[in-house]
């Protein structure tokens, strides 16, 4: 008798997730660290230095909260105000849109994600469904100095969050959700950690040191 069961073995599933981008196509590289602890700061540094495009994920969830008709505006806002993590599929489809838009548009192939992942399953759909980071540069920094830091930002930032009761949601967020994040890349060797409470010309001076290590070198220098 013929077999009843369709010969499936060799088929690949149809949803099985493939990243839009190998680490052959694009160098991504992660940017973690506590509210605060000068993450946006040093992005702009190596920006200007490395000819990496940089997305903040925060800034592109706040744009997302401004535009006119979004359905995730309220959710988005009511998140940040309250220091939670906005549901994954919103963050990580904004973040693939700008990265291929980029692709597109730019040619530039070389991104720093920052603030991201702060959330194991971002991490893992980010990895699976957009591309495998090459390594996760960590801004290490203790909770008072970020505190000093955020309200002194809150004078003139206009961010709902930068505000005592919100710093202390976000804190403990970090701990809870966003750190496991790191420890689980540490675990594979990737991950990059700097101190970030000297100021911000010594931070840089380690990131670039750090970076050479892993061998990158800044664009003029080339
Ligand atoms: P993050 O993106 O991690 O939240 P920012 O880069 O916005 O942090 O920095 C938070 C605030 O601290 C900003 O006002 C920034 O100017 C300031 N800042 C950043 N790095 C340092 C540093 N190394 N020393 C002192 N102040 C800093
Ligand atoms: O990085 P930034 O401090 O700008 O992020 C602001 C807020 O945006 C976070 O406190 C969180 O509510 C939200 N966010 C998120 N997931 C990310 C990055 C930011 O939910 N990956
Ligand atoms: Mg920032």
């Amino acid at each position: 008798m013929a077999p009843t069961r369709p010969q499936t073995k060799q088929l690949k599933a149809p949803d099985e997730p493939v990243p839009l981008l190998s680490q052959e196509d694009a160098t991504v590289i992660f940017v973690l660290g506590g509210p605060g602890s000068g993450k946006g700061t040093q992005c702009a540094n190596l920006k200007k230095d490395y000819g990496f495009v940089h997305f903040s994920a925060g800034d592109l969830l706040r744009e997302e909260q401004d535009r006119p008709g979004s359905e995730f505006g309220e959710r988005i806002s009511n998140d940040i105000k309250e220091g939670k993590i906005v549901p994954m599929e919103i963050t990580v489809q904004l973040l693939k849109n700008s990265i291929w838009d980029t692709i597109q548009k730019e040619g530039v192939r070389k991104f720093l994600i920052d603030g991201f992942p702060r959330k194991m399953d971002q991490a893992l759909k980010f990895e699976e469904t957009v591309c495998p980071s090459k390594f996760t540069l960590f801004f290490d920094c203790p909770e008072d100095v970020m505190q000093k830091r955020l309200l002194k930002r809150g004078e003139t930032s206009g961010r709902a969050d930068d505000n005592e009761e919100s710093i202390k949601k976000r804190f403990k967020t970090f701990v809870e959700t966003s750190l496991p994040v790191v420890e689980h890349f540490e675990k594979e060797g990737r991950v990059v950690k700097v101190s970030a409470v000297p100021g911000p010309d010594e931070v840089y001076e380690d990131v670039k040191k750090k970076l050479e290590e892993w061998g990158m070198k800044p664009e003029s220098k080339k």
